[in-house]
């Protein structure tokens, strides 16, 4: 039985080897059988400042990634969020339903409040509840995401049942589809803390553009620590993550990494993952390049993208509507 899939990213920053691992990879295995939609949500990326000029080309080149990636247009939609204005009326609606408390203890929120102390908007708030949106719309069976977003589906499947319980059955309940490797790829500079989109270090993170010099590069500074044994440790964050990366990008299991570079000191072994790192880059980077020369064809794939998703949109909107007594 085909499932319907739906998950997304906000066009900010770079797409890094996080999102490859902890979503994207996923995306692909799921596509193969499933009734599968991909979104760059743009109105989330909103929620921090963006420049008008930089964020205009993002969605485009965001979407030219995910088809380098080997999502595909024919099998899957892939659209662009604020162009279906059912997810605004919706968030609305879920939040009359949503308490407050509920958003004010979401991790997320504490975090970005904390590192935009500026900017703490409605929006920043509001964010889970978008999210929720997003993926009720749709009737989601499964969201495929990394760990961080755990806490937001949480949200997500309270007010599915909130508004069943209250209104009758209209939404799927999702379940998530988390990775066991990769759902938390932490910083190669900091690998106590999650590897970030828009990290002003640009040797912690990894994007899926990098050039090889420049992924050998990053992978050659790893921060590690003086054991020097390539061993998987939750003790020793630094060399776990490079493990993670390695068996995300190759397929291996823990323990054959383990047996494979035991021998080895941690300067073999960072080549290595950089080496499998780039083999599976390259061949994405060369099919964004084509893409990205298409305009035409982007803009295409959007349009349509745009009308499959407002379609499945609207009919679950005008259905919340009429539950909930809107004339
Ligand atoms: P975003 O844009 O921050 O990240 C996109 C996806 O990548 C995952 N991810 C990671 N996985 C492993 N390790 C990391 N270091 C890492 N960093 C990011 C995220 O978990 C996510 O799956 N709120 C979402 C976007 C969103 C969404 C949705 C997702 C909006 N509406 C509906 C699913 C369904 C976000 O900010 O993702």
């Amino acid at each position: 039985m085909k499932k319907r899939i739906y998950s997304g990213t906000q066009p900010t920053g770079i797409i890094t080897i996080g999102n490859y691992l902890g979503a994207i990879k996923n995306w692909l295995l799921l596509q193969k059988d499933n009734d599968c939609i991909f979104s760059i949500v743009d109105l989330h990326a909103l929620t921090i400042k963006q420049n008008p000029e930089e964020f205009k080309d993002k969605s485009l080149s965001f979407l030219a990634q995910y088809i380098a990636c080997g999502l595909s247009p024919e099998k899957s939609i892939l659209y662009v969020q604020s162009h279906v204005l059912e997810h605004t009326a919706l968030c609305w609606l879920l939040n009359c339903m949503t308490y407050i408390g509920e958003c004010n203890r979401m991790t997320q929120f504490k975090d970005k409040s904390k590192k935009h102390e500026d900017n703490i908007n409605m929006g920043l708030m509001d964010y889970p509840v978008l999210m929720a949106a997003d993926i009720l719309l749709y009737k989601t069976d499964l969201v495929p995401i990394g760990i961080d977003q755990k806490q937001h589906l949480e949200l997500a499947r309270n007010l599915a049942e909130r508004f069943n319980a209250r209104y009758g059955d209209t939404f799927t309940v999702p379940d998530g589809f988390i990775p066991t490797v990769g759902a938390k790829i932490k910083s190669l500079q900091n690998p106590e803390s999650k590897m970030s989109k828009s990290d002003s270090n640009e040797n912690a993170s990894v994007g899926i553009l990098d050039t090889p010099d420049m992924i050998l590069k990053k992978f050659k500074r790893a921060v590690t620590d003086s054991e020097n044994k390539v061993c998987y440790d939750e003790n020793r964050p630094g060399i776990s993550n490079l493990i993670n990366i390695y068996c995300g990008f190759t397929g291996c299991s823990r323990e054959d990494v383990e047996k494979q570079f035991s021998d080895g000191g941690y300067g073999k072994f960072k080549l290595a993952v950089a080496d499998a790192v780039i083999s599976v880059l390259e061949p994405i980077q060369k099919e964004y390049a084509k893409i990205m020369n298409d305009k035409k064809y982007l803009l295409n794939v959007i349009k349509e993208g745009d009308e499959k998703a407002r379609n499945i949109a609207s009919k679950t909107l005008r259905e919340v509507y009429d539950k909930m007594g809107i004339v």
